[in-house]
């Protein structure tokens, strides 16, 4: 987003006139930033065979996994849900990964029937996989490598105390399973969290699944998760995707030459393609001052961007309606739900009145997935600038949305009919 003769744009796109014409609450994504971020993480690990397998966790709108898929990104799915969104997209099977934590065998199953590679992640899948199947499809592992890193306890996943993956210091009854059934292992998985910005966390975790590796000869995929950290605000340490690829590459290339053949180096992010490319568009509906802080109620909530309230996460504000810098206030940001959603609290921001138009930047991530139908709120509309076009990729929903599935009962309970005893 950039500021120019007063007004904030997304590519030619004036964000004001977005928010006129489709309303709010309203997502906004910039598909230029989307693309920069590809071509910046290829740059980076270039000279080794890498692979981009986009956590669609992190948004999973149809036109954004369409243009993912333009760009030669493939994906990272966690559920049968995800892995129709991506068929439906027009990934093929073998262009999707299924990486799920702790399901039926029924799901696994599903997602072998279309054709993805699937991550196993504990020892009982591992085993029935293996009775099911045999040598005659191929598998990955998901390994608990033991290293703990992420922004936030609740988005670290490979520390000791963490359920996902198989823990390292199980390689016996691991190495049992695979040669009891001859399992074709094609790849090792490790995530180790989000919103990190150590490089040192991915070298580490990558030497131990490197050290691993060599157990499985038939291995075509190492594949690293995703969890770079990206700016929330202004001076904010990220991860240097420059140094951490140059670093991360050197050490792969020379992995392949001690394992003896080239493989593909696998990354699965998602914050990094599509946080800073997203906006959340408000309205201001009420200025309400009080003693000792003033708040700004907007028409929106944790059912839209629960990342504050959930993770204490930061997200920039920006009036876009007062571009001026020369009237700032302090306000508390806060939803329209009914229980605390403070977006921010002492936020200084351009001065705000009713009806001004705010964004809030990076909700490209974990923005609308984790958006929810609390307080009977339908979800906003979702918009994706590409081109210097304006596609709407998700309608706003409706109230009529929210009863669609819900069944009317007929409640009366016929006279003659006996009444059970209380
Ligand atoms: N691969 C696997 C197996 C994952 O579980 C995740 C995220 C990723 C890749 C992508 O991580 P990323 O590059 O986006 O950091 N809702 C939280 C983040 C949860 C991340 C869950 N797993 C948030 O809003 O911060």
């Amino acid at each position: 987003m950039r500021l120019e003769n007063g007004s904030y744009y997304v590519q030619n796109q004036r964000l004001t006139d977005l928010a006129a014409q489709f309303g709010t609450p309203l997502y906004v994504y910039d598909g230029a930033k989307i693309t920069e971020q590809i071509a910046a993480l290829r740059r980076a690990f270039a000279g080794i065979n890498l692979k981009i397998k986009y956590a669609c966790k992190a948004l999973t709108t149809q036109g954004i996994l369409q243009l993912m898929r333009r760009h030669g990104v493939d994906l990272d799915v966690v559920s049968p849900g995800e892995l129709q969104m991506g068929l439906r997209a027009g990934y093929l099977g073998e262009q999707i990964t299924f990486t799920p934590s702790g399901v039926s065998f029924d799901e696994i199953e599903a997602a072998v029937e279309a054709g993805a590679f699937v991550n196993l992640d504990n020892l009982d899948v591992l085993e029935e996989f293996g009775r099911r199947y045999g040598s005659s499809k191929p598998c990955m592992i998901r390994i608990k490598p033991n290293v703990a890193a992420g922004g936030h306890q609740k988005i670290m996943t490979a520390h000791e105390a963490s359920k996902f993956g198989i823990d390292i210091r199980q390689r016996e009854e691991i190495l049992d399973v695979v040669r009891r059934y001859n399992l074709h292992v094609v790849g090792l998985h490790q995530h180790t969290g989000s919103d990190i910005k150590e490089a040192s966390a991915f070298l580490e975790a990558a030497g131990k699944l490197f050290e691993l590796a060599y157990e499985f000869p038939d291995l075509r995929y190492i594949d690293l998760g995703g969890g770079f950290k990206v700016g929330y605000r202004e001076g904010d340490p990220v991860t240097d995707i420059v140094a951490f690829g140059a670093e991360m590459a050197q050490f792969f290339r020379h992995f392949c030459q001690r394992y003896g053949r080239d493989l593909e180096l696998w990354l699965e992010p998602g914050k990094f393609l599509v946080s800073e490319a997203g906006y959340l568009l408000v309205s201001v509906s009420v200025v309400k001052p009080a003693p000792g802080r003033t708040f700004l109620g907007v028409n929106s909530g944790l059912n839209h961007l629960i990342r504050p309230m959930m993770y204490d996460a930061y997200h920039d504000i920006v009036n876009l309606s007062n571009p001026s810098p020369t009237n700032p206030e302090t306000y508390d940001v806060v939803g329209y739900i009914c229980e605390t959603d403070t977006f921010a609290a002492g936020r200084t921001i351009s001065r705000a009145t009713k009806d001004d138009v705010l964004a809030f930047k990076n909700a490209g991530a974990y923005g609308f997935t984790m958006a929810s139908n609390y307080n009977a709120r339908p979800r906003p509309a979702e918009v994706l600038v590409y081109g210097n076009r304006a596609h709407l990729i998700r309608r706003r929903e409706s109230v009529e949305d929210l009863l669609r599935n819900q069944v009317e009962v007929d409640l009366t309970i016929p006279e003659k009919s006996p009444v059970p005893a209380e």
